[in-house]
């Protein structure tokens, strides 16, 4: 049976907004969300055995049934039991590029990579609805994770319509790595402070994800824009992480004081993004901003928006 490599894009939302309660308890969410090719890759093979085994050389990532790719495998032997007893369990090796815990999807792509890898080595022929479904039992962003590029989600993120493809847009990602958020937390955090602005109705809900659907952003998107598409960034989440992360507002504000397109939290954070027209912009400004806030902790990756979620690698 042969061994598959996979790439796994990180992702970043250009637009967050928080309409309602779910009664699973979730929000209700309409997002904006594009991948980006700083990602993980994940080599996954059978291992012949009756278990499944992790291994990733960055010691924050736990080896255990807690990962989310752990989870994602486990998944599909439970969905085809005969083909698990067959063929046995896997050894999947991250080899990790996205920062931990930090707004970016990194435990959502492993997850969806491990279930596009798995439906290959099964040659399962799961479509991509199908693996979205799967992805959407292990968690909200693993559905984009799959099929990736820019997206429109809504529901609790798992509902995905692909918008007009951005790749020329690039992306500074900033993270200090003493810093993660909770993403529970900033979700009851904002629920705690706004739960009164909370639209409650099925039709007020349609209404908001239509207007989002065809509103400016989307208009940008489609028309290319991206001095439009930085100005118009939009994340509910920061009103709660800012005022507790002060180094995460002023690192927003440091990328601002600069020529960039535009910048924000991604997700619950702490990662920052800043887009760029060009790449060499781009590094220049990532230099310039580590120089002034000169804290080691401080990371910096340049990146490209692009068009693609999990791949095959050649
Ligand atoms: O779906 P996932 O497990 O990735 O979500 C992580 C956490 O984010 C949830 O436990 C919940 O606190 C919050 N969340 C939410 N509403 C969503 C998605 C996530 O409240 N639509």
């Amino acid at each position: 049976m042969q061994s598959y490599s996979l790439f796994a894009p990180a992702k970043i939302n250009l637009h967050l907004e928080i309409i309602g309660h779910r009664p699973d308890g979730y929000h209700e969410l309409v997002m904006i969300m594009q991948s980006v090719n700083l990602g993980d890759v994940i080599h996954l093979r059978a291992n012949g055995k009756d278990e499944i085994r992790l291994f990733c050389q960055n010691p924050e990532v736990p080896l255990n049934n807690t990962n989310l790719a752990y989870k994602a495998a486990h998944l599909m032997q439970q969905q085809f039991p005969k083909l698990a007893q067959n063929f046995g369990g896997f050894d999947i090796v991250i080899e990790k590029n996205i920062p931990v815990a930090a707004g970016l999807a990194g435990g959502s792509t492993n997850a969806a990579a491990v279930l596009v890898g798995i439906n290959l080595m099964w040659s399962l022929g799961l479509t991509q609805p199908e693996l979205r479904d799967l992805g959407a039992l292990l968690g909200s962003d693993v559905p984009f994770c799959i099929s990736g590029g820019t997206a429109i989600a809504t529901g609790r993120g798992e509902q995905i319509e692909p918008l007009p493809d951005l790749s020329d847009i690039w992306v500074i990602l900033a993270k200090y790595s003493n810093l993660s958020v909770s993403t529970p937390w900033a979700y009851n955090s904002y629920r705690e402070q706004f739960n009164h602005l909370y639209i409650s109705d099925s039709q007020g809900i349609n209404q908001r994800t239509h207007q989002v659907h065809s509103g400016d952003l989307v208009k940008a998107i489609s028309q290319r824009n991206s001095e439009q598409i930085g100005a118009l960034l939009y994340n509910d989440l920061e009103k709660v992480v800012l005022p507790e992360f002060t180094t995460v507002k002023a690192l927003i504000d440091a990328f601002n004081a600069e020529n960039v397109l535009g910048s924000m939290m991604s997700g619950s954070g702490p990662t920052v993004f800043a887009l760029c027209d060009n790449q060499n912009q781009a590094e220049a400004i990532a230099n310039k901003v580590q120089k002034t806030i000169n804290d080691s902790n401080l990371h910096c990756w340049v990146a490209q928006m692009c068009t693609h979620g999990i791949i095959k690698q050649s």
